[in-house]
């Protein structure tokens, strides 16, 4: 017996069109788009008809950058599979790319199956894997080939946090070249860690503890310099490179550069760059904390740079850096030392939203906001057209969306597990009203009607902008 679902009346946005359709799902698919009001949508009957008059249709939000319950700094990430991805659901995420992870002496299988177990039967919404590589050596290298097959087809190296997650430039360089060879795109944290360390050393020892010299010790050139040589050591490799959450004007100008050579050279930004600064970072009382990722936050001057490599694509991708860590219990464990500031800020659930409020106020168009925040980071990790847009055989998760809506950000209504909106109080126009995933209605008219192991596992493809 098929299952049809209907949405009528809506504006259709995806990356390429806008158009006034109706849309027919069938068995959580997308089976036909027809012109609203022609013959052919008339026709259609459904099970379910949801009425989109006056709202966006757009295709479900695709975070290419999660962490749900990450290791970090002596503490988890405070959203498990189960809360992170329900809350991604309300904000209009229908699928997630979340970060598993190997620790230094451990095999990449037994690093990917750990974190196969922690999302398993928990998930509201799909998700897949990238892997952070933090011990590259022969067998590891020999297992990106098999992890490329299953479908985890991007490997996340560092610069920075030596002793942790770091890969010296050697490391990398290898990592690189057996991604030229299978297939699997190298994602880079481009922050000349090594140095970063020093002047940590260097702040404390002067008595600078607080939440703010975490953006100072963190430079800018220092992400530059980083960028560079990430970018370089891909050339020699042959390469291509995604830099995962760019901060500062000066390295989306190091990718800028790259591009206009030709190189295929990727950008990701996230929305904590693009709405807050170290103004945040240095709010009294140990309220900074509540800002503090890597790359760092920074001054208020590089977010017009962030926004036109948005517009110019020299940025392709905004996805989240998901990190929640909560201020009193986690956060705190850094007072006296910003060092030990779990580094990581809640988003998974605002960034549709954020998004939006930026089409309104002028920095990226309709159709730029559903390539940036869906269909672009889809084909960077090889889930297009199943995932990211809304065409016929396409997955049918959908959001209708209330361009109109007012709301105010706060973690009193947010539904991540976490103590604090890195938002609170932004006032946003636009709201997800209804979301479907694979044709379930998760969201229904603002109340969640999903279920913990309606997602699933997602295997992905290699980069679709490659060939
Ligand atoms: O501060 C951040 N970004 N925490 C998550 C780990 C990472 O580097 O992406
Ligand atoms: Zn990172
Ligand atoms: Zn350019
Ligand atoms: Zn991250």
């Amino acid at each position: 017996m098929s299952n049809r679902t209907l949405i009528r009346g809506g504006l259709v946005i995806t990356a390429a069109d806008e158009t006034h359709a109706d849309v027919l799902i069938e068995d959580g698919r997308i089976a036909a788009l027809a012109a609203h009001g022609s013959t052919a949508a008339e026709s259609w009957s459904a099970d379910r008809t949801i009425d989109a008059t006056g709202k966006y249709v757009i295709p479900g939000g695709v975070d290419a950058h999660t962490h749900m319950e990450l290791p970090f700094g002596g503490t988890f990430a405070s959203d498990t599979f189960e809360t992170g991805t329900r809350a991604a659901a309300w904000g209009g995420t229908t699928t997630i790319v979340d970060f598993a992870v190997q620790t230094q002496g451990q095999g990449l299988r037994e690093g990917l199956d750990a974190w196969y177990a922690k999302a398993d039967g928990n998930c509201a919404i799909d998700y897949g894997f990238h892997m952070i590589l933090s011990d590259v050596n022969e067998s590891s290298l020999k297992e990106m080939d098999l992890l490329v097959e299953e479908g985890v087809t991007s490997f996340k190296l560092f610069m920075a946090y030596p002793g942790v997650f770091y890969s010296d430039d050697g490391q990398i360089l290898r990592a690189m070249q057996r991604g030229t060879s299978n297939g699997g795109l190298i994602m880079m944290h481009a922050e000349n860690g090594i140095a970063i360390d020093v002047l940590v050393e260097q702040a404390l020892a002067r008595g600078e503890t607080d939440p703010r010299y975490h953006g100072e010790v963190r430079k800018v050139l220092l992400e530059a310099e980083a960028t560079h040589r990430a970018i370089q050591l891909a050339r020699v490799a042959g390469a291509p490179l995604y830099v995962v959450h760019v901060s500062a004007e000066e390295a989306v100008a190091e990718l800028a550069t790259a591009r206009d050579k030709g190189l295929p050279v990727f950008g990701e930004t996230c929305p904590q760059y693009l709405f807050l600064s170290t103004d945040n970072l240095a709010e009294p009382d140990f309220e900074g904390a509540k800002y503090v990722c890597s790359t760092p936050l920074r001054p208020r001057e590089h977010q017009a740079a962030l926004w036109r490599g948005l517009r110019t694509n020299d940025l392709q991708v905004v996805s989240t850096d998901h990190c929640p860590f909560c201020f009193t219990g986690q956060k705190d464990l850094g007072r006296g030392d910003f060092s030990k500031i779990p580094n990581g800020l809640p988003g998974v659930e605002n960034r549709m939203d954020l998004l939006h409020q930026a089409v309104l106020d002028g920095h990226i168009s309709r159709r730029r906001w559903i390539e940036i925040a869906c269909a672009s980071p889809a084909r960077m990790f090889g889930l297009y057209p199943k995932k990211g847009t809304i065409a016929p055989g396409a997955d049918a998760d959908v959001v209708v969306y209330d361009p109109g809506a007012s709301q105010t950000l706060s973690a009193q209504t947010h539904h991540m597990n976490v103590d604090y909106s890195a938002y609170e109080g932004k006032r946003i126009t636009g709201q997800v009203e209804t979301v479907l995933s694979r044709g379930e209605v998760v969201i229904d008219q603002r109340e969640f009607t999903g279920r913990a192991g309606h997602g699933v596992y997602t295997p992905r493809s290699t980069c679709q902008y490659l060939n």
